[in-house]
């Protein structure tokens, strides 16, 4: 049986129109993932459709109730035989990276709860967040984007949902490196041309190349990326051994 996501949101239309394009749709298509948007509005008790509520001890902005999360969650946790790890979206959280990704990929299910207004009460968090998740160090004004963001970090390293070529090319990534510059037609753009070795059809040199930019790239612009790959590879060097930093475009 493939994975299953939910994710329970004010916004489902949303969801789902990014779960119907691209990778993830034929992903969905392939029967790797089934994903399923929830409006937590639904689970409302009042006739207002009220799922949030101002913020004891006062302050700006409204907080989203836990009743409302609490109940939509136990609604679609018997939907599936995994109850799911429940994932919140909110910049407190562990920054998402490939590794990240990657266990996350791992998992049967997972429920993602995307916020809105100021945060989730502090009690969603206690009694029902598994994993907290952070898209980086801004404020989003609500979780879906980062739902996303997360859903196809997560569902293109399902397997199957990629192609041979780009599984390759994943691994590069996942070696803790950018990546190397690509080139496309036409030979020369605007005065600016494909570098030789691109040309060659010495796919050996070509290897080498891609390889040395990649790490030239990494050492340039990500020294903590940098440091921590030379260090996995069992390598001495450092930034010490780094080129001058060169411009940035
Ligand atoms: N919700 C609001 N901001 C966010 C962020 N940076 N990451 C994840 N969820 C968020």
């Amino acid at each position: 049986m493939g994975m299953r996501i939910d994710i329970l949101t004010l916004f489902p239309e949303v969801i789902s129109a990014f779960c119907q394009a691209s990778i993830v749709a034929r992903a969905v298509s392939r029967g790797l993932v089934q994903i399923v948007a929830t409006n937590l509005r639904g689970f409302a008790t009042d006739a207002y459709g009220s799922v949030d509520d101002a913020p004891y001890g006062g302050g700006a902005g409204m907080v989203l109730m836990c009743q409302p999360v609490y109940d939509a969650v136990e609604a679609v946790r018997p939907q599936h035989p995994h109850p799911g790890k429940v994932v919140l979206l909110t910049p407190q959280g562990r920054r998402l990276d490939q590794a990240l990704a990657a266990a996350l990929a791992a998992e049967p299910r997972l429920i993602l709860l995307a916020g809105h207004y100021e945060g989730f009460d502090e009690r969603t968090r206690m009694g029902l967040a598994d994993v907290e998740v952070s898209l980086g160090d801004f404020v989003l004004s609500g979780g879906e984007v980062a739902a996303m963001a997360l859903i196809d970090a997560v569902v293109r390293l399902l397997p199957g949902a990629l192609g041979q070529e780009a599984s390759l090319h994943e691994e590069s990534f996942s070696a803790g490196l950018l990546e190397y510059p690509q080139y496309t037609r036409p030979r020369e753009f605007r005065g600016m041309v494909v570098p030789e070795v691109l040309l060659s059809g010495d796919h050996l040199r070509i290897a080498a190349w891609r390889t040395q930019q990649a790490e030239l790239r990494t050492m340039q612009r990500r020294p903590d990326l940098w440091n921590k790959y030379a260090k996995d590879a069992g390598q001495t060097r450092d930034l010490s051994d780094a080129p001058p930093r060169t411009r940035r475009r």
